[in-house]
């Protein structure tokens, strides 16, 4: 697995912006080949950049997203941010993944009652909840 982490300062005035661009985004990396996973990730301390973390099969997956019309029209609203909601360049970091561990639960607690074609989920959260 290849992830690669895309930290963009973003300057506090801009936090919601910035978030409320993502809420209505493309939706396009998500059905491209080798795509694993995307998180925006919004920093919890003042002056720390935003992270948008994506997870691929491979770094020529990764790449070949980069390269296509999907990542184009994914950023076609980037650019509506005034120059100022950044306070610095974007800086891309890649990284091979060699280790990884996931506790069973957290798949769980991950998504929402009621949402459909979880019904095991939804199980596990009513003996959570009658317990
Ligand atoms: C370097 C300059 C970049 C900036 C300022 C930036 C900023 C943004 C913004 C504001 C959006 C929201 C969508 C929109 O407004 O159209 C977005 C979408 C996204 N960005 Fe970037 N981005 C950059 C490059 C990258 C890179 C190199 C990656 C690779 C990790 C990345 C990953 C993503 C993903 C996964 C989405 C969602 C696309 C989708 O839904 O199809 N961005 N980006």
């Amino acid at each position: 697995m290849f992830i690669v982490m895309n930290r963009i300062p973003v300057t506090p005035e801009y936090a919601e912006a910035f978030v409320a661009r993502f809420q209505d985004r493309a939706a396009l990396v998500d059905n491209m080949p080798g795509f694993l996973w995307f998180r925006l990730l919004r920093p919890i301390k003042e002056g720390d950049p935003f992270v948008v973390e994506t997870c691929w099969e491979s770094k020529d997956h990764f790449e070949n997203w980069t390269r296509s019309d999907e990542f184009k029209q994914g950023h076609a609203q980037a650019g509506k941010l005034p120059r100022e909601a950044f306070g610095g360049h974007p800086k891309l970091e890649l990284y091979q993944v060699v280790q990884e561990a996931e506790r069973g639960e957290v798949l769980a607690s991950r998504s929402q009652p009621g949402e459909p074609g979880l019904g095991i989920v939804s199980e596990i959260e009513a003996d959570v909840n009658r317990a």
